[in-house]
């Protein structure tokens, strides 16, 4: 039976799970997880070579089908192609908006183009695919939203300008669909929202360009980062529970989350704070 079904057919059987951003850190595993609750699965992100790899390695240990779909979500033309594949994959289950970057510099050190491919992929592709999941009537009827965001959306983060507003984003786009999903009696829909702390991925350097070769990221903030997998496995469980939203989080990055939501300017040295970095020293911390 192929994933992607015509536009006429449907079918009652939810089986499929959509992640984008799952070749790397995170989003890799929570495909794990999902893959292990016996979901075939649809992987999105740009590397096609990881994504292959990652799909043969879950299908032969748990025996289920991966698809994979090469894309640049952050390309607005890609975003439509894929929602309206999204629209029509039968048995749409649970759609993961994972993908996303940053960039670590002062607001108006960004580059124009920069700042629009972060928006366009952090929001834009959230909110199109969302769009779409919500016009897939097997989604409709049970399907689980889940959209990736971060502590930054909740407390604006300095240096991290776009990525924080775009998190804000998120957080209200989850919070105004999942009120319109639980008002309408024809749609089953779950919205999920996981707001990230500190994450042991890759993404300090390749996505927010944080640090420079031979530097590390500060003590503090290795102090207060989840393991990908511990995160994976506590979002993944109350997830498929269809628990409320919430933020994931170790307690002791929750209890620095008040103590940074207190007092904001703690937050620059102890996150960003390598004394080496060029930034560090042209914003004074
Ligand atoms: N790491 C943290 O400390 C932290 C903290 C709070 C929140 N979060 C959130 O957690 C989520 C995962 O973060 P992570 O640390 O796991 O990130 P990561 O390791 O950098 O992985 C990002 C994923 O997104 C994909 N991606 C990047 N640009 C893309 C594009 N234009 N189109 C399609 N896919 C793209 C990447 O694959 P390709 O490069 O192959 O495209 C990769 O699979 C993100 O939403 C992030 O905001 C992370």
């Amino acid at each position: 039976m192929p994933l992607i079904a015509e536009p006429s057919s449907s079918t009652s059987d939810q089986s499929v799970a959509l992640i984008t951003g799952a070749s790397e850190g995170f989003g890799r595993e929570l495909t794990r997880q999902i893959a292990a609750d016996g979901f075939d699965l649809v992987l999105v992100a740009r590397n096609e070579a990881r994504l292959n790899e990652l799909a043969r390695d879950l299908e032969s240990t748990f025996g289920i089908r991966a698809l994979v779909r090469p894309t640049d979500l952050a390309d607005g033309e890609a975003q439509r192609q894929l929602a309206a594949e999204v629209q029509r994959i039968e048995g749409l289950a649970v759609l993961v908006n994972n993908a996303a970057v940053s960039q670590v510099d002062l607001f108006h050190d960004i580059p124009v183009d920069t700042i629009q491919r972060i928006v366009a992929l952090n929001i834009g592709a959230v909110s199109v695919l969302s769009r779409a999941a919500f016009n897939n009537q097997d989604f409709c009827h049970g399907g689980i939203l889940l959209n990736v965001s971060s502590i930054g959306g909740s407390m604006p983060l300095p240096l991290d300008s776009i990525c924080s507003a775009t998190k804000a984003a998120i957080d209200h786009l989850s919070a105004a669909i999942a009120f319109e999903a639980k008002k309408n009696p024809h749609m089953h829909v779950h919205v999920q929202l996981a707001k990230l702390g500190g994450i042991r991925s890759d993404w300090s350097d390749r996505s927010m360009g944080v640090l420079k070769p031979g530097e590390t990221m500060s003590k503090t903030f290795q102090t207060f980062v989840n393991e990908p997998e511990d995160a994976a496995v506590a979002i993944w469980k109350k997830t498929k529970l269809r628990k409320k939203l919430m933020v994931a989080d170790r307690w002791d990055a929750t209890v620095w989350r008040y103590v940074f939501s207190l007092f904001p300017r703690l937050l620059m040295p102890w996150v960003y704070g390598n004394n080496s970095s060029e930034r560090s020293r042209r914003v004074g911390i």
